[in-house]
């Protein structure tokens, strides 16, 4: 609450000195525009803080995205926190649903976050710059018939969407976010928006309690949050607000410009998994799954870097190739392993490491 009280007030003193010259200039439209941003500080920050107990409770405890995600590392974030070490700027190449950002217990200085599909980074960008907004449109009853149209929806406006998030830079598309945030909240197991799944599914609407428990819904529609969803985005949109958000290749952000300049660099490398480890092959609405060797010959290369510490996710033995040439593999969790680069923090994890046992 103190933290939230003090940002607020820091902007609050920048639009009143704002506010001060414009009228001293006798510039009426700036003084407009002053006035218009007092109206959104008040708005979103103190409706939100007023909407919420659950948040104003811990403002501190890292708040995942509101929606399951297959692959998700929200819950690995601390263990590749730890492995990476004081690092000044993270880079996460496939963002997905921010676990690997979003868990860690305190920012980096520098944070670059990407994904290839529009959809996804439209979310991020819209809660980042309505999270009210955001959090009224995911307001929607689940009825099987919206979800296909919803669904269907997402598909057709993919592309262009995209094309929009590249051309302008504040560009965001707020219904289309809800959408994808209440669509995969309501969608049952993978392949949300995944192109081969168009149509209509068979009973597969979380209308029944399954592992979340009989009416406890899941994401934006989780019992915990659903009454609290503008506080919910609002404090997201903080924790997302010097983020740096990109959408494409993941090669894109792996350039020196935007790693080793900055310093010590931790890099999370989260590649659909190769489909030779036994996963379900259109988890995700871009699946990719040949990406899985490109990936870890970039991070071979790379490994020895000084100012890189790199961590990349697989399962079972897909990256064992790495353990010849000085990286150590520690387990997350069942088959999901992380490979620590030769510069990683790889002291605290030795022969006897289990999850867990800090
Ligand atoms: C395993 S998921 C990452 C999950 C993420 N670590 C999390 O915590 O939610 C892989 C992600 O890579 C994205 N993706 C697929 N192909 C890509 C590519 N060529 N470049 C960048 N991202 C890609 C997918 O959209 C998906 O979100």
């Amino acid at each position: 609450m103190a933290e939230l009280d003090e940002i607020m007030l820091a902007e609050l003193g920048e639009v009143r000195d704002a506010l001060a010259r414009a009228e001293f200039d006798g510039d009426t439209f700036a003084v407009a525009l002053g006035h218009a941003r007092l109206a959104e500080i008040v708005d979103s920050r103190v409706l939100g803080q007023l909407l919420a107990p659950a948040v104003k409770a811990e403002p501190s405890k890292p708040l995942r995205l509101p929606v399951p995600y297959y692959g998700g590392k929200f819950g690995a974030a601390p263990l590749i926190e730890r492995a990476m070490g004081p690092i000044v700027n993270l880079v996460i190449p496939f963002g997905g649903s921010l676990g690997c950002l979003l868990g860690r217990s305190e920012p980096a200085r520098v944070e670059t976050a990407n994904d290839k599909d529009g959809l996804i980074v439209n979310a991020w960008r819209a809660i980042s710059n309505d999270p009210i907004a955001v959090a009224k449109a995911c307001a929607m009853p689940v009825h099987e018939c919206t979800l296909d149209a919803v669904h269907g929806w997402l598909l057709d406006n993919r592309e262009s969407l995209t094309t929009l998030l590249r051309s302008d830079p504040r560009a965001h598309d707020v219904a289309a976010a809800a959408y994808w945030l209440w669509g995969r909240s309501v969608w049952l197991g993978g392949s949300w928006c995944n192109p081969g799944k168009r149509g209509p599914r068979k009973a597969k609407v979380a209308l029944r309690g399954g592992e979340t428990g009989p009416g406890i819904g899941q994401g934006v529609l989780s019992s915990k949050i659903r009454d609290e969803l503008p506080a919910y985005f609002t404090a997201l949109a903080q924790r997302l607000r010097h983020v740096r958000m990109t959408c494409g290749e993941w090669t894109r952000v792996l350039r020196d410009s935007v790693t080793v300049s900055h310093g010590v660099t931790g890099v999370y490398l989260d590649p659909c998994y190769d489909l030779g480890t036994g996963r379900r092959p259109d988890l995700y609405g871009i699946d990719e799954p040949e990406q899985s060797a490109e990936v870890r010959a970039w991070a071979l290369e790379h490994g020895p870097h000084p100012r890189l510490r790199i961590v990349l996710s697989g399962l079972g033995d897909e990256h064992a190739e790495l353990e010849e040439h000085d990286w150590s593999v520690i387990t997350w969790r069942g088959r999901e392993r992380l490979w620590l680069s030769p510069h990683c923090r790889r002291e605290d994890f030795g022969p006897l490491f289990e999850q867990g046992a800090a």
